[in-house]
């Protein structure tokens, strides 16, 4: 069988949600996935991006990572999406790139694929959750087949949340537990879209 297809599609500020994304890339690769990492587009004006050093360098950092494109996704077997927690909410960038797919839902490419998503908050009760399932609500429009990490690991335990990988940012970096928890995020995803792969073959 031919390797599973894997985008990771995420928006980071200061870094925190690409070191997950990072470690879901590594995660799928290492579980034998083919993986396109992409950023979205940055859309904040200059001067709020300015004001605060980190996400400034953070932009200059991650210059050479490919920008989404649709084929992404059209190419994908599992698409997991990363954001930081906006009040709550995905971060308008990931949305903007999302609201640009209305022709790919439209002809039902976005359909029967496996969708998931990490995230990260600044404090432990600041939204991851409301965050991930507001990205569900995008995943049931496209035809999705939602697959969460559940508590189906141990690492599940330690990191804490089944609804997907997620970091506390006001702790810090992302530790290993964090970084371990974004790995089997994506294995998972991968488990799940090789089976239903095999199950479409068979
Ligand atoms: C406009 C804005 C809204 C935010 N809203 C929340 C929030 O609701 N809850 C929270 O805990 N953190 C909130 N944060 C903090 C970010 O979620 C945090 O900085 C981010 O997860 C770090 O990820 P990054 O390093 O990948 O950008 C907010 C930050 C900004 C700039």
């Amino acid at each position: 069988m031919d390797a599973v297809n894997v985008a990771i599609i995420y928006y980071s500020a200061t870094g925190t949600v690409h070191a997950l994304a990072r470690a879901a890339a590594e995660g799928a690769e290492k579980h034998g996935a083919q993986v396109r990492l992409r950023k979205v587009a940055e859309t904040a004006p200059p001067e709020t991006i300015n004001a605060r050093v980190e996400w400034a360098q953070h932009l200059k950092d991650t210059a050479d990572v490919t920008e989404a494109a649709h084929d992404d996704l059209e190419w994908a077997d599992a698409v997991l999406f990363g954001t930081p927690t906006r009040f709550g909410n995905p971060a308008g960038q990931l949305r903007t790139f999302i609201d640009t797919t209305g022709p790919l839902w439209f002809h039902g490419r976005l359909a029967n694929k496996v969708y998931s998503a990490f995230t990260a908050s600044n404090t432990a009760h600041g939204g991851q959750e409301s965050t991930l399932l507001a990205l569900s609500n995008t995943f049931y429009h496209w035809g999705g087949i939602i697959v969460p990490p559940g508590y189906t690991d141990p690492i599940q335990f330690e990191s804490g949340n089944p609804y997907g990988a997620s970091h506390v940012a006001g702790a810090g970096a992302p530790g290993e537990v964090a970084l371990e928890a974004a790995r089997y995020h994506a294995r998972r995803a991968v488990d799940v879209a090789a089976a239903l792969r095999v199950g479409r073959t068979a």
